[in-house]
């Protein structure tokens, strides 16, 4: 059986790559910043589904820690990764959203908090697990980008934490496509599109289970010769 980890899993795009994924038949490892207050995978489990929840915090390296050594013991083999967990400016803790969005209100903190999560807690997680990565059979790491992430896209000032962590996810997954390139591994950055969760909002124009299968199929079917890729969740490129 294929096994799968996705991080960023209490709720939106998170709970629907899982639901996905273990209807296709993967073990899926769904990761939740706490155990004891994230539920929105419990209606997931309780139908049955193949979904393990786990605890990982991307912005801690003893949660990575504890989270790895978990599924070490657990699991010999990984076939996806998928880096879902993410923030923006209004989910930024306890900070302003001003604070990572607007200049003359930027203050380091915040902006290093955003690229904590969005980037660098993903890239050590995929760390991590690059020797099970290694293992498995055309195995796939997808870091979930944004439209706000293309520079060539980008036509107004402002958002800077967000727009500018994910433009470093797109470096990072262009770096590790090459790094993981000699193993067979795939690495892809996903702009899952404007998608109604937390972080879309009521007025999104997709769902995230359109979004999910879209991401699944990129997962399963895109070539190793597209590795290092920015793709829009239909499978269409992005321009970078
Ligand atoms: N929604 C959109 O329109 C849209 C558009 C482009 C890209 N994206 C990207 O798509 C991904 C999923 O977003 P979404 O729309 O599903 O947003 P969401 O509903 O806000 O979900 C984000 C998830 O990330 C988790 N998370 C936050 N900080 C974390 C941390 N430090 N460690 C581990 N997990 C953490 C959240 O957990 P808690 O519930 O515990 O906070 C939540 O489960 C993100 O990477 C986002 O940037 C979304």
């Amino acid at each position: 059986m294929k096994t799968a980890i996705i991080t960023g899993a209490n709720g939106g795009l998170g709970v629907a790559l899982s639901k996905c994924f273990a209807e296709r038949g993967y073990k899926v490892i769904a990761t939740v910043r706490d155990m004891n207050k994230s539920t929105s995978l419990d209606d997931l489990i309780n139908s049955g589904a193949n979904v393990e929840k786990a605890e990982l915090d991307v912005s801690s390296d003893s949660s990575i820690e504890s989270f790895l050594n978990l599924f070490f013991s657990n699991h010999s083999d990984l076939d996806v990764l998928i880096n879902n967990a993410g923030i923006n400016s209004k989910s930024n803790g306890e900070f302003m959203p001003q604070s990572s969005l607007r200049l003359g209100s930027l203050e380091r903190e915040s902006l290093n908090h955003i690229i904590d999560v969005n980037c660098t807690g993903p890239l050590l997680l995929t760390q991590g697990l690059i020797h099970r990565l290694q293992t498995g059979n055309a195995a796939c790491v997808i870091n979930i980008s944004s439209w706000l992430g293309s520079i060539g896209k980008k036509t107004g000032g402002g958002n800077y934490g967000y727009c500018g962590s994910k433009s470093l996810v797109n470096m990072f997954t262009r770096a590790l496509a090459f790094d993981l390139q000699e193993y067979g591994v795939r690495v892809f950055a996903v702009n899952p599109g404007w998608m109604r969760t937390k972080m879309g909002g009521v007025n999104a124009t997709l769902n995230p289970e359109d979004s999910a299968e879209g991401i699944l199929k990129i997962a399963t079917d895109l070539p190793v010769e597209e590795t290092g890729g920015f793709f829009n969740h239909d499978g269409s490129k992005h321009e970078w």
